[in-house]
């Protein structure tokens, strides 16, 4: 053989086993799954992602009935790479493109030029994709939107990265004499580097946005219809309450006519805590049958705290032992909620502790990090599934196991998690965390519209009485209506001067139960969020605006642009805007979609598609009506006692308007078969004659109403 010929063979060896790599596959495939809806398989996905270990039936028929609709972009515009066993995934950006979600951020919601790593995490003050909830799933403004249904850390970057051989390139601009010039220039993609051999990615399509994000929550199962009690007031009390305790406390609640539907117990309810036993200790505790017999007596549920970290000293200890993963968190062990007989471990636990005697629900603490309070992505789970995997999926695991054990009863369950991620749309818990920025907390509240997820900007402390009146008005407006008193005991009557006004809005809270409980009907039904962004109502057209940062070279060198963009507004429902103040505040500019809108307390005009700067005062929270919004409300009750209530319909503006009002037996799963009604109400104005109806299906009997009083709210 010549010299020369060596590297001839050398090559053809080389190209012989890079074309026969086994399991190597580059191949992208399509499939339509629903109307506007497609999958992509690129590459070779793990077996494990977000979606595969949970137990959700995507609503087809739902979907369907959204109607077809082709994608704003085409196929060939989604590229795909792979280099050193990771797939490149880039989409493309139109100038003017605004891309929402891609996680539960609290500062931030257009997140175009922003550069986020996805991962499960407590959320540490910036807006980097460390979050409760770093859902692989964005939202463009052009309609569409896509999930990276991988269950791994994603990097993602919105709009920043620019391409030599970009179409359409940004302009090249001199910085010593060009005022234009930018740090941060235009990109025209939206790149996302997945750390594994290929990628399962969804596609969903929409006439707008809202519709794109109804696509993905009926992907998900649709979303969750919380039992009505979840829907009332919430109060968690201190870690160390005994049953005495917790007895005065709502003793206390009831004299004042107080709201609750629910009571919170924090770890101290247990045996042994960090690590848990879920037992009940047995001096705070004696007779928990007897405590929450008691409670629900009284028409309150309770709700238990827990982390996932298991106690020695406790009798699943043993039980679980084979289950768990290599690491212990808080010297506890940690089960692997991905192997069936664990889960069936748990249930049994579970269900013989709590379910059993009545306990309603959980609040699953502490499964999202920080980095120091968790199993490090060096643990070895017994199912193989990598740490990392465990991170991303954990508290949906949690989630699955226990809304089942619940599904099992045909009972309804609502809580709280402190982590989530796609795919769990349809069950029934919401995030929270100690992190404690009012302001954040409406902007996490509309960020979770996007991605499928429900949060709550609890309350638990404050520094005056504004902030706690005005920290009380929103969290009235959210999934869950917290108080959570478990480090400071504060008491919703603590700031004596406003107790008044903070009674007024825990009842607006239990009035509204008929309009909240409609809305997350249709969240369950057609994948509507029950609380949204402003970006997702039609007729709101107040894009972010790109204002130059102060230009001090020594703080900004680079003359970083700021976004100023709208993430203090809100919808709730069919037809409210809510429009918050906080503690500080004595107005604020409000951005009023096109249409008439109408003052929830008074029914007076309030504007059309502008801008209005108002000064409401301290007592009210600023809620405007859509022409034609029809609210239901119960009279100002403090319990949900199982009884019919009057209803109080009030019709806002001058158009002729219905409303369908959902109602059920508000605890089983029932519904689900086909055991609830829509009542129609109708509000006719002609000619300025006021005229309504109300519209019972044949044959069937509300649930929940007895009386339907209307209210013209607009002279
Ligand atoms: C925190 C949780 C708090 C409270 C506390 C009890 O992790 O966020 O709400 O439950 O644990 O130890």
């Amino acid at each position: 053989m010549k010299y020369k010929q060596i590297p001839f063979i050398i090559g053809l060896i080389l190209l012989f086993f890079s074309c026969s790599q086994p399991g190597k596959d580059n191949s992208v495939e399509w499939k339509k799954e629903a109307a506007g809806v497609w999958k992509i398989k690129a590459g070779s996905p793990d077996k494990l992602n977000l979606l595969s270990e949970l137990t959700i039936t995507p609503k087809y028929t739902e979907i369907n009935n959204l109607g077809d609709i082709e994608l704003p972009i085409s196929k060939d515009e989604i590229r795909f790479e792979w280099i050193d066993g990771k797939t490149y995934i880039r989409f493309p950006l139109d100038r003017d493109e605004q891309i929402y979600g891609l996680g539960l951020h609290f500062k931030t919601v257009d997140q175009r030029g922003r550069i986020l790593r996805l991962h499960v995490d407590h959320y540490g003050d910036r807006d980097n994709g460390r979050t409760h909830a770093p859902v692989p799933f964005f939202v463009s403004s052009r309609g569409y939107g896509a999930l990276i249904n991988v269950a791994r850390y994603i990097d993602v970057w919105v709009g920043t990265g620019v391409w030599k051989d970009s179409k359409n390139p940004p302009i090249v601009r001199d910085r010593n004499t060009d005022r234009n010039w930018e740090a941060q220039p235009y990109s025209d993609n939206l790149e996302i580097l997945v750390p594994a051999e290929g990628a399962e990615i969804i596609l969903f399509s929409g006439t707008n946005m809202q519709e794109v994000v109804q696509r993905y929550n009926l992907y998900n199962g649709g979303g969750v219809l919380p039992p009505r009690w979840g829907l009332g007031f919430w109060h968690r009390v201190p870690t160390l309450y005994s049953t005495d305790d917790v007895e005065k406390e709502v003793s206390e609640f009831e004299e004042r006519n107080f709201p609750l539907t629910v009571i919170g117990l924090e770890p101290a309810w247990m045996s042994h805590s960090y690590p848990c036993t879920y037992e009940w200790d047995k001096e705070r505790f004696p007779d928990p049958v007897k405590f929450v017999s008691d409670m629900e007596k009284k028409h309150i549920k309770t709700n238990l705290w827990m982390n996932p970290y298991i106690s020695p000293t406790g009798e699943l200890f043993d039980k679980i032992d084979p289950y768990t993963a290599s690491h212990t968190v808080w010297n506890g062990t940690v089960p692997d909620y991905s192997i069936p007989k664990a889960r069936q471990i748990l249930k049994e636990h579970f269900k013989k502790h709590q379910l059993d005697i009545g306990v309603s629900g959980y609040k699953m603490d502490e499964n999202d990090g920080y980095d120091y309070w968790l199993w490090p992505d060096v643990a070895i789970f017994p199912s193989g599934h990598t740490a990392e995997q465990m991170r991303q999926i954990y508290g949906s695991l949690m989630m699955d196991v226990t809304t089942q054990m619940y599904r099992e009863k045909n009972l309804r369950t609502y809580g709280l998690i402190r982590a989530a991620n796609a795919g769990t749309t349809s069950y029934p818990y919401v995030l929270y965390n100690d992190y404690y920025n009012h302001r954040d907390f409406i902007t996490a509240l509309i960020n979770s519209s996007f991605i499928g997820v429900l949060w709550t900007p609890e309350v638990r402390a404050s520094k005056t009485s504004e902030e706690w009146l005005r920290r009380m008005q929103t969290v009235c407006f959210s999934p869950l209506a917290m108080l959570n008193a478990w480090a400071d005991g504060t008491k919703p009557w603590s700031f004596s001067d406003v107790s008044e006004e903070v009674d007024a809005i825990a009842k607006l809270r239990m009035q509204l139960i008929p309009y909240l409980y409609t809305a997350f009907a249709d969240y369950a039904f057609y994948g509507i969020p029950p609380m949204r962004a402003m970006v997702l109502e039609e007729g709101f057209d107040a894009e972010s605006e790109i204002i130059m940062g102060n230009l001090h070279a020594t703080d900004n060198p680079y003359a970083m642009v700021a976004k100023k963009e709208s993430k203090d507004q809100f919808m709730v429902g069919a037809s409210l805007l809510v429009a918050p103040l906080f503690a500080g505040e004595v107005s604020r500019e409000v951005i009023l979609p096109k249409g008439n809108w109408y003052d929830f307390y008074t029914g007076e005009y309030a504007g059309n598609g502008e801008n209005v700067t108002i000064t409401p005062g301290l007592s009210r929270i600023p809620v405007y009506v859509k022409d034609g919004g029809i609210i239901p409300l119960y009279p100002p009750i403090a319990k949900l006692d199982g009884q019919k209530y009057p209803l109080e319909i009030r019709c806002y503006g001058t158009q002729s308007a219905s409303y369908s009002l959902y109602d059920d037996d508000g605890e089983t799963y029932n519904y689900e078969n086909g055991d609830f009604i829509r009542i129609e109400l109708k509000y006719e104005a002609s000619g300025g004659k006021k005229d309504s109806s109300v519209t019972i299906p044949e044959g069937k009997e509300p649930w929940s109403f007895s009386e339907y009083n209307f209210r013209y709210m607009t002279p």
